[in-house]
């Protein structure tokens, strides 16, 4: 059975100004959004979005964070206190305890936010297959985290398509790299969640950029 596919635009900015532009760009498309937070350790970059400069300007937006960060349960203290924060994504290579992921996931879910768990394309499957199910969302990384506007790793599709295999009804999201013309092989590999940053954000026209991906 295939799992309905959502796309989810996400949003990677230095500062606020940044942030009203690129939401600006998607604001037709989609009232469910990703926002890339980067802390310069885990990740090479870092931005200065917090709850505080965002929650005004996402008033009627649900939204997920992806925290590219190190220091994991100081940032979800932080984003959980959003009410329109629906799912916190953060990664594996940031706290590789077992215990100490699946009790930030156990915390997550007593909130009322689904927990997700990202993965570089340089992680294999391997490394979290005992922690899989504490989450609603295991999200495959296309590219190195950091950046939009990276080049897909074509290796990634075998992994999706471990996930999909073991796991049918896993959401297995797809972040980095992807476009028009990676987007059908993504699909088949079995991602249900499509994150879409510089396809939407360099776009003319985003909206007709979204009716070009063959869904
Ligand atoms: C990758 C970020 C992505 C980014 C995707 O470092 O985690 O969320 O915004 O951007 P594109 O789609 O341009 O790779």
């Amino acid at each position: 059975m295939s799992k309905k596919i959502k796309i989810v635009p996400s949003i990677l900015v230095k500062n606020k100004d940044g942030f009203k532009r690129q939401l600006d760009k998607i604001k037709n498309i989609s009232k469910y959004i990703q926002i890339d937070i980067m802390d310069g350790v885990l990740v090479s970059t870092k931005n200065s979005v917090s709850p505080k400069s965002i929650s005004p300007l996402t008033r009627g937006y649900k939204m997920e964070i992806h925290l590219m960060v190190k220091d994991v349960p100081r940032y979800i203290e932080q984003w959980k206190k959003l009410s329109n924060v629906k799912k916190i994504i953060w990664h594996y290579e940031a706290e590789k305890n077992n215990k100490a992921i699946i009790y930030l996931a156990k915390k997550l879910r007593k909130n009322k936010i689904k927990p997700g768990l990202a993965i570089n394309p340089n992680t294999s499957l391997s490394k979290i297959k005992d922690i899989i199910k504490y989450f609603d969302t295991i999200q495959v990384m296309g590219v190195t985290p950091g950046k939009q506007g990276q080049k897909f790793q074509p290796k990634v599709l075998k992994k999706i398509k471990g996930l999909h295999q073991k796991y049918p009804k896993l959401n297995i999201a797809i972040d980095g790299g992807v476009n028009e013309k990676n987007f059908s092989a993504i699909k088949k590999a079995g991602a249900n969640i499509i994150g879409l940053g510089s396809y939407l954000q360099k776009s003319p026209d985003p909206k007709q950029s979204l009716k070009k991906l063959p869904r």
